[in-house]
């Protein structure tokens, strides 16, 4: 997605574990997930800054986690139990479906 147009003016910072075990995950899920999450955070910077993506290997929980964030204006607290649900989006019309993070929650 880096070499997209969207993507420009963004820098990319790459944090990432090298000793990461295998997951086992649906790859085209996981593509899916970041680009909406990549989108957004382009979208929120307004096309121009950075993001940050990390992963690490959370040994007590088991897991691997990956970090995205970005430098844009972050979303008010107010808003924050509404970014999963359906349709919720604070974009124009033809900017935002609000389905992006919704699609891919467990329900
Ligand atoms: N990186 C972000 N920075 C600021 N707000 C965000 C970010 N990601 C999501 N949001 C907020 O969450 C809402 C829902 O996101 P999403 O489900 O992807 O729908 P959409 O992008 O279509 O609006 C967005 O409209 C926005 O208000
Ligand atoms: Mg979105």
């Amino acid at each position: 997605m880096a070499k997209q147009a969207l993507f420009f003016n963004i820098d990319i910072v790459r944090d990432l574990d090298a000793g990461l075990p295998a997951v086992m995950a649906d790859k085209s899920q996981f593509q899916q997930v970041f680009m909406n999450i990549f989108v957004n955070a382009v979208q929120a910077m307004d096309e121009r800054g950075t993001i940050t993506i990390a992963s690490r290997h959370n040994r007590e929980g088991r897991c691997v986690e990956v970090a995205i964030s970005d430098t844009g204006h972050g979303i008010p607290r107010e808003q924050l139990d509404h970014i999963f649900d359906p349709f919720f989006t604070t974009k124009e019309s033809g900017q935002g479906t609000g389905l992006g993070l919704s699609s891919h929650t467990a329900s």
